[in-house]
């Protein structure tokens, strides 16, 4: 197999605190699965943007399709993370002013490729938005023309995973993604995701408190086995 996503000498510290991440090395496959755990505040959520491209590490490089993304200017960076990374962030980020929608089909209006692939799978970027939410149980037309803070909170978090599926990007990133849903949402949440990983032949790496979704994965990983800086004081 080859890797998707390759990191090296990793470090990073939030302006005036002590280093958090210093990972020496982690690599991410084609296809692999990969769920992450570690406790609150240990710097899950700050490596995910690290490896999303929304943070720029103080040192190393992080090579996601042999392109490393610590060294290209913040729109570059912005732009490559939408052609090939799905992020459903764990405070969703979703356009509040836009419709649920607007919402789910805005990686496709920054990215041709993520676009194209939603076209040709479902005919339309409409029609691949419809069929990604319906799988989450949010198929009411009405619905998707609702602005996105009318929605209830685990509504919200369906919004943002269908926002990361669509267009099949290369790798999908997921912040605790099933923390605001009820048992059956979850369920179904679950099965599209790997289905669309599968078909897409993306890798995911998914962080959850849950520890009874690790056997779903190809992989599972405490944050503290890649992060020497986790014995730090403090965590
Ligand atoms: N935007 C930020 N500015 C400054 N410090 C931050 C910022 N985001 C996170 N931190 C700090 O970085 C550390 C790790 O936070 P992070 O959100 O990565 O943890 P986490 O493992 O995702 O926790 P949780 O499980 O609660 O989501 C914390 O000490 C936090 O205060
Ligand atoms: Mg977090």
């Amino acid at each position: 197999m080859t890797a998707l996503l390759e990191l090296d000498g990793l470090g990073f510290a939030w302006p005036g605190q002590p280093e958090l991440l210093d990972i020496p090395h982690f690599r991410l496959q084609r296809g692999e699965t990969l769920f992450l755990k570690g406790p609150s505040g240990s710097g899950k959520t700050t490596l995910l943007g690290l490896l999303g491209g929304v943070q720029k590490p103080q040192r190393g490089s992080i090579r996601l399709l042999g392109e490393d993304i610590a060294q290209l200017s913040s729109a570059r960076r912005d732009h490559f993370r939408v052609d090939h990374t799905g992020y459903i962030f764990q405070q969703f980020n979703l356009l509040p002013f836009l419709s649920v929608r607007e919402n789910v089909e805005l990686p496709c209006h920054f990215s041709r490729s993520r676009a194209r692939r939603a076209g040709e799978r479902h005919g339309s970027v409409d029609q691949a938005a419809a069929v990604l939410l319906g799988h989450l149980g949010l198929g009411d037309a009405a619905l998707l023309e609702r602005r996105a803070d009318s929605l209830s909170i685990g509504q919200q978090q369906r919004v943002a995973a269908a926002r990361a599926l669509i267009g099949q990007p290369e790798l999908v990133i997921a912040d605790e993604p099933t923390s605001a849903l009820d048992a059956d949402a979850r369920e179904a949440f679950l099965q599209l995701l790997f289905a669309e990983c599968r078909e897409a032949g993306a890798s995911l790496l998914f962080v959850s408190h849950d520890q009874s979704l690790a056997p779903l994965f190809d992989r599972s990983l405490s944050l503290a086995d890649l992060n020497r800086a986790a014995t730090a004081p403090g965590i």
